[in-house]
């Protein structure tokens, strides 16, 4: 057995503390020569579960590596050095790193020389870095998402003696300014705003897993979004797991609206925010959001559940009638605004009636698409602890039906864009058949058309001419 220097355990009990004030650094560490010197033109592979937050990680974390010379390659068979970047968030999200993990061992065989590292939210808990340092010895370093700033200090240390490294710490959270980061995408863009939660809805990890909720100063934000138009961007996501309660712990009169209205005034042409919180949601940003015509009409609002006893048992601050009033104002505003939304289904005793007010309220907003989940149990969560007495086969039952519920009104939403025209995003060339373009609208659907590879990266308008519920088909219109 090699050696393993730990220099933090992970501890989901500190994890939940917030009481420090948040400090700002700004990245500046020099790597020593040797390890410049050993990672210089070298492999890495990386690959990230989990939600545009991570994947924002992932790209500071391919920064660094490419800040000292390494080169991403798509397959880990050639690297010298590979990365899982780990989501928490369900269960399943976890069964496929524990998939990839396997085919670790593999590349270890092959190559012993090889540096594995496993890092992100699921690292972050204690009974996970548990068994997983034990039943995968091959894996050479593991580190939380508070440590991504750390990863050249640790590879130093690796190459120094190759002793296994386990540094997860579950501190509060800082902000980490001018990492270097290598964007996997040439035409959008992440863009952090805040960081970290503290609502803690009884169901989810991810408030142990990031930290405390912690804005960024207006002014990094805007010199980053600044960039991106420069470099030609046609699209950018403002980041937060509550955009909504940003600047609230900065206490500079900044608020989420100011925040939008300044972003959008810098001519990106596409502008886009996740993810909103019912009650956090102001009206001020209803407002900006209607008078800029590059922010995009489209608000992801998660309601999670229709029933408000089933919402209270999940600890979220809203009644179905409060989000109801939320999508009337907002509708009322903007007539032409789609809505999606998240669904957790099976949460701990629900009743099938209590579900079936998911159905109701679900129908009665009219989602344009939705994320929906099973209830996933998360170790350390309030809701892991409750007695649950819904079999899980019938929580699949319910699942389903809600599935095909929801897909009667996307397939009415969709259809009605039959015969309009609308401006789509060009993202790729089609998976399915390499004749066509893929994109997608202001409202997130996807589009396939035919048009030539040129029009990647750029914003073209499309005439709607077939409804495939989760797709369209298009033709390109030419002005
Ligand atoms: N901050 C965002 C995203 C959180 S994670 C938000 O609040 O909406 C994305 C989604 O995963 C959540 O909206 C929720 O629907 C789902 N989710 C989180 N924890 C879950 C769990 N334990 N089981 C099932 N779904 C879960
Ligand atoms: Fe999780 Fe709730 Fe925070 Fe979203 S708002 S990240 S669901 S605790
Ligand atoms: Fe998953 Fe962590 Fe995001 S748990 S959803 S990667 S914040």
């Amino acid at each position: 057995m090699r050696p393993i220097d730990i220099i933090e355990m992970p501890n989901l009990d500190e994890a939940r503390i917030r009481n420090k004030p948040v400090e700002t650094f700004h990245y500046d560490y020099v790597p020593n020569d040797k390890l410049l010197a050993y990672l210089k033109g070298k492999n890495y592979f990386i690959r990230t579960y989990g939600c545009q937050a991570n994947i924002r990680d992932g790209e500071y974390l391919s920064g660094l590596l490419e800040s000292v010379g390494m080169h991403r390659v798509e397959s880990e068979k050639e690297a010298d050095l590979a990365i899982i970047n780990t989501c928490a968030v369900r269960e399943n999200a976890e069964e496929k790193v524990y998939g990839q993990i396997g085919d670790f061992k593999k590349l270890k065989e092959k190559n012993k020389d090889i540096i594995l590292i496993l890092c992100g939210c699921m690292v972050e808990q204690n009974h996970i870095i548990d068994q997983v340092s034990k039943t995968f010895p091959y894996v050479d370093i593991f580190f939380g998402t508070h440590n991504i700033k750390d990863l050249m200090m640790l590879l130093e240390k690796y190459i120094s003696n190759h002793h296994r490294i386990i540094y997860v710490s579950s501190k509060e959270g800082e902000i980490v300014e001018e990492l270097p980061s290598c964007r996997s995408e040439k035409f959008k863009a992440f863009v952090n705003i805040s960081y970290g939660c503290d609502k803690f809805c009884t169901y989810c990890i991810v408030p142990y897993t990031r930290g405390k909720e912690r804005s960024r100063d207006i002014n990094d934000i805007l010199k980053e979004c600044k960039d991106l138009v420069n470099k030609g961007y046609q699209e950018i996501t403002l980041l937060g797991q509550n955009v909504d309660s940003y600047g609230k712990d900065l206490n500079n009169g900044v608020t989420f609206a100011t925040l939008l209205e300044s972003v959008a005034k810098l001519g990106i042409p596409r502008l886009r925010f996740l993810t909103s919180y019912p009650s956090d949601f102001k009206d001020e940003v209803i407002d900006v959001i209607s008078r800029y015509p590059n922010i995009m009409k489209y608000i992801h609002l998660p309601i999670q559940a229709g029933n408000d006893t089933v919402l209270k048992q999940m600890g979220r601050r809203y009644s179905s009638g409060e989000y109801l009033a939320l999508v009337k104002r907002i509708k009322d505003k903007i007539p032409n605004i789609a809505l999606s939304t998240d669904i957790i289904v099976g949460f701990p005793n629900e009743t099938y009636e209590q579900f079936l007010d998911t159905i109701k309220v679900a129908k009665e907003v009219g989602y344009l698409s939705a994320f929906t989940f099973i209830y996933s149990p998360r170790v350390g969560t309030p809701a892991a602890r409750i007695k649950d007495n819904v079999p899980y086969l019938e929580k699949v039952k319910r699942f389903k039906e809600l599935v095909k519920e929801l897909e009667i009104g996307f397939d009415e939403k969709a259809q009605e864009m039959v015969g309009k025209t609308y401006s789509v995003l060009v993202e790729s060339i089609s998976k399915k058949d390499e004749t066509m373009l893929t994109g997608y609208t202001e409202s997130l659907k996807t589009v396939n058309f035919k048009g030539d590879i040129s029009l990647i990266g750029k914003i073209v308008n499309v005439k709607i001419l077939e409804n495939h519920l989760y797709s369209l088909l298009g033709e390109l219109v030419n002005e």
